[in-house]
């Protein structure tokens, strides 16, 4: 896989592999086959957080789990580590506090057995703390060395923005990342989002981010598994017209629809209007994670990408 930049020097496979259900519902032995499959195939850009998977477990699983495998492996220095901090895990741990970050970061250190993540994540905005003081918190940690550059997830675009003003005016490392959902699909604007922030990317986040060359890490961005299947796409996506568009084209160049999302959003750079996409994506299952990631290396012509923008 072509190496692309993303920021302070680092080079990621052009998709992510995701580790959110490694160790709680996605087993150790399938979570292994899909990690060595994705660094075989010369992926290299892993995403956990300090969170996952509290739901189904602790919160500690994933990060625990990628840092055996790490070891084992001692693949440590081929891997681009991004984790993240400030969301809640069983009532405690939500926040962007100097001492929440502090904690957090060595929490995840240890669990990964590492001396430093390359990327670090706000995981979600804190309005009761200061931008200031987060920023403060990030940008000590790069000086420290235990973070290489910085990311924001599910932020609102203008609380972003305001985060890199306060950094760039007080000479802190901004954000250089931006993580939030992403799909071929578009959200249906007659269902509230469950969750205020971690709405859909909208077409003015897009061209945000293309205008300030911030790549955009885009989770959740194959649907639960709705572009194979009906029966999993999530009630807040429209199917309809552009999903049977998608399936036709996924189904005369021989790919998975997945593997089609996935290369639509490799390559939407191309397009005017949109930043460079990263597509996030995992499975319990290494032949799905196979035949998605198939995507990257797909060729799509200028007019294919067209008829995909407007279909
Ligand atoms: N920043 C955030 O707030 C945030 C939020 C959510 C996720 N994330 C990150 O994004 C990563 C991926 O997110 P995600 O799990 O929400 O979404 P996703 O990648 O859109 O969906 C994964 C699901 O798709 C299914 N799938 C994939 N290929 C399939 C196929 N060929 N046939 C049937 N099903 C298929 C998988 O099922 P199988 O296991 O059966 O293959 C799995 O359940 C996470 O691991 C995490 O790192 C970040």
């Amino acid at each position: 896989m072509k190496k692309i930049q993303l920021s302070n020097g680092l080079c990621v496979a052009p998709a992510a592999l995701g580790a959110m259900n490694f160790g709680t519902t996605t087993s150790k032995e399938d979570a292994y086959r899909v990690l060595d499959a994705y660094m075989d195939m010369g992926g290299n850009f892993i995403d956990t957080s300090n969170n996952y998977a509290h739901w189904a477990g602790t919160g500690d699983e994933s990060e625990l789990l990628l840092g055996e495998w790490l070891r084992e492996r001692r693949c440590r220095d081929r891997v681009v580590l991004a984790t993240k901090v400030g969301f809640d895990r069983h009532g405690r741990g939500a926040g962007l506090k100097k001492e929440q970050i502090e904690y957090w970061i060595d929490e995840s250190l240890r669990k990964l057995g590492t001396d430093h993540v390359d990327l670090y994540y706000a995981h979600t905005d804190d309005m009761s703390t200061p931008i200031e003081e987060t920023m403060e918190a990030f940008h000590a940690l790069v000086k420290k060395g235990k973070v290489r550059c910085l990311g924001g997830s599910n932020y609102d675009t203008w609380r972003f923005a305001e985060a890199n003003t306060v950094a760039n005016m007080k000479e802190l490392t901004p954000y250089t990342v931006m993580q939030q959902k992403f799909t071929y699909l578009y959200p249906r604007s007659d269902v509230a989002p469950k969750y205020t922030f971690n709405e859909t990317a909208s077409r003015e986040r897009l061209r945000f981010l293309r205008d300030k060359s911030i790549p955009l890490v885009a989770y959740s961005c194959l649907a639960k598994g709705g572009y194979e299947k009906d029966e999993r796409l999530p009630a807040d996506l429209i199917g309809g017209e552009r999903l049977a568009f998608l399936r036709e084209m996924a189904r005369e160049k021989g790919v998975n629809p997945s593997a089609l999302a996935v290369a639509w959003m490799v390559n939407l750079y191309r397009c005017e209007g949109f930043p460079r996409v990263i597509p996030l994506f995992s499975s319990s299952r290494v032949e799905h994670f196979l035949d998605n990631l198939r995507g990257v290396e797909l060729e799509l012509t200028d007019a294919e990408l067209e008829l995909l923008n407007r279909a």
